[in-house]
This record gives C-alpha cells, structure tokens and sequence, in this order.
C-alpha cells in the first residue's frame, strides 16, 4: 500500500458509504468521494461536512464510465485504497431488472479493477453480501459455507463480484470482501442515516415510517416459519460497526506484505434476531405504538441468517460497539429528523 492517506470511496454519498467516510477522517485518512448520485443525494454529503467539519471532496459520476472513474485517479489520487460501495441494492427491484443490475453492479467493478490496474493502485475493499450464502445448512454461517443458489439477482450480482475478485486477484490486487448482514441504524449524531426511495424494502426504515405515521402499517412477511416464533431471523449490525470495519480492514492490508491476496469476511454480530423480536424491541426502546399485521410470506426471503463473526473478530481486532436497541434508537432519532428537514 502507497503512503498515500487518500481512500477513493465509490458510492461515499450512500447510506454505508457515508457512515465510513466519517470513519475514515476520524482515523486520520483523506477520502474521496465518487457518487453518480442516482440512489442518493446531497444530503448525506452535508451530513458528514456537519459531523467532521471537514470539506468533502467529492466527485459526481458514473463508476462505469471508464474515463471518468480514470480522470478521478489522475486529478485526485494517488489513492492508498479503495473502498467500492457503489452498487444497486434492492432486491425486489432486481428482479425487475436483472440487466441494470447485472450491468451496473458487475461493469462499476470491472471498470474500477482495469482503471486500480492502469494506475498501480492495488488494495481493494469490496461491499459484498450475506445474500451470497442463499440459505445456508448451518447458522451462525461461516465463511466457507458454500454460495447456494441466489435467491435475487442483486444477490447473484454479488456472487459473480466475489467471483470476479477471486480470479483477478492474482494479476496484483490485495482485495477483502466484507460480506454484510443486516446494517440498519443511523449515525448517533442523527447528521446521518437512510433516506429510502419511495416505500421502503428494508424492515427497519419501514418501522420507523409506520411509526411516524407515514405508513399505515407494518406487514410482518410470514409468521409460519420454522423458528421459535415463526418470523424470519436475521443478524441487524449498526451501521457505524460496519462503517470502523472498513476502516481496520484498510489498516489489515497495509500490515499485510503479500503482493497479492483475497480475504472475505462476515461483518455481523453473531446474534440472530426474528422480525418479532426487533419490532417488540423497537416499542419498548422508543416507547412508540407500531401497528403491524402478520401477513404472507415474501418471496425469495431467506428463513434464518446469522453471522459467525470469529474470523473478523480476529484478524481485523473489530468487534461490535452498539446493541439492537442503540440502532433501533439512532434509526427512529433519524426519522424524526428526516421529517423535520422534509416539513
Ligand atoms: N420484512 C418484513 N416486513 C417488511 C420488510 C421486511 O417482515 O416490511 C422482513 C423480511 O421478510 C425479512 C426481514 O424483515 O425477513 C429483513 O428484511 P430486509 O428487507 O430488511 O432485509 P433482507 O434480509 O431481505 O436483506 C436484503 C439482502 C441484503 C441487503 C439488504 C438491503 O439480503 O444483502 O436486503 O438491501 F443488504
């Protein structure tokens, strides 16, 4: 790794992204954003100028713009490290449109390898996913459980990544993939959280927009499975442990000496929580009603996800910082302030 202190971050404007860039300043590195901003905006980019009183630099453009992604290697770097958030994210949407996902998620990550080869940068942080594993045999899932059948094509799109880096590594990178579970929560300076597109997806901004009363109601999808209270189980990390994972993961490879190298790891608590549980947990920590209904299941959900968190636990010397309630706490503060800044 150069000496540089420079971190390129692509999709530094998103929700995990932004989170880190914190993270990074605070440790002491100079990032630099690139964001095409079609799934975020600026907000988030205030937010972390708000918190580090840092100016961000920031670039706006397409990760699969190869001359783009090299004018920003030029006129910004060199970089010490990559971190490549950049992708599409959501599920259901992939199934509507496989090809954009495939295209953006696969062609953002091929043109960043070619461009980190054209300019000798070699180490890599990747976004990948526990959606990799399909359903496992075992929980808590380890590292070397084998990649089941996606169930989604984003899912997929993070298995052919991880495929990818695994071939490519040899040619000169020195690549970690971090495979997250559930990041949920919100910066606890409320300067930073999730801002969905329209209705949410994902479980916990759908809470906490019930909760402000935007939503009607919560639809818990499925109460017939075969878990102790037959709703899905899942491992929620606070997104600001995610965020310092990134952080110890840049500073494990810089202590690494191998020309090239591929490591991946589980970048969650370790603790599996039903849907029931966390909706019961949220009413008791913000002493906020939440109507929700029991409903049939989604399809494509997976039953029963959790971390084995041994091997980051060890080797990046990370563990997690805050509880369920603390995210659940921080996700509903957030909203609130979300709602302030809309009205
Ligand atoms: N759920 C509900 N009601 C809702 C929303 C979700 O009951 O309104 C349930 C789901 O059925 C699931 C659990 O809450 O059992 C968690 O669902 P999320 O959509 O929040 O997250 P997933 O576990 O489906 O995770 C997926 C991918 C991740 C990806 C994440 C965010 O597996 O890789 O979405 O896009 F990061």
């Amino acid at each position: 790794m150069s000496l540089s202190k420079k971190i390129l971050v692509t999709g530094g404007a998103g929700y995990i992204g932004a989170h880190t860039v914190v993270e990074l300043f605070a440790s002491g590195y100079e990032p630099v954003i690139l964001d095409d901003l079609s799934r975020s905006d600026r907000t988030l980019l205030n937010g972390i100028q708000e918190i580090t009183h840092r100016d961000v630099s920031f670039f706006e453009g397409d990760c699969c713009d190869k001359q783009f992604l090299s004018e920003v290697f030029k006129s910004a770097g060199p970089f010490a490290c990559i971190l490549h958030f950049a992708a599409y994210k959501s599920v259901g949407e992939s199934v509507e449109k496989p090809l954009e996902y495939y295209r953006n998620n696969i062609g953002s990550l091929v043109t960043l390898l070619e461009v980190m080869q054209d300019n000798n940068v070699r180490d890599l942080i990747f976004s990948s996913s526990c959606t990799v594993y399909g359903q496992p045999d075992h929980v808590p899932v380890n590292e070397s459980a084998p990649f089941k059948r996606a169930e989604s094509p984003y899912g997929a799109t993070k298995q052919v990544c991880e495929r990818i880096l695994e071939d490519a590594y040899s040619t000169g990178f020195r690549i970690v993939s971090l495979r997250y579970f559930n990041p949920i929560g919100a910066h606890p300076s409320t300067l930073l959280g999730e801002i969905p597109i329209g209705a949410p997806n994902n479980l916990v901004p759908y809470i906490t927009q019930t909760a402000a009363g935007i939503r009607e109601k919560l639809t818990v999808f499925g109460g017939d499975y075969d878990t102790h209270d037959g709703t899905c189980i899942r491992d929620f990390i606070h997104v600001v442990d995610v965020a310092t994972a990134h952080v110890k993961a840049i500073e494990y490879l810089k202590q690494r000496s191998e020309e090239s190298l591929y490591e991946v790891f589980n970048l969650g608590t370790g603790i599996g929580v039903s849907v029931m549980q966390l909706i019961k947990k949220f009413i008791r920590v913000t002493g906020i009603n939440l109507p929700y209904t029991v409903g049939a299941r989604r399809p494509g959900d997976i039953e029963k996800v959790f971390a084995d968190p041994a091997k980051v636990n060890k080797a990046l010397h990370w563990k997690v910082k805050y509880s369920i309630a603390d995210s659940l706490l921080h996700a509903w503060q957030w909203e609130k302030k979300i709602r302030d800044l809309k009205n």
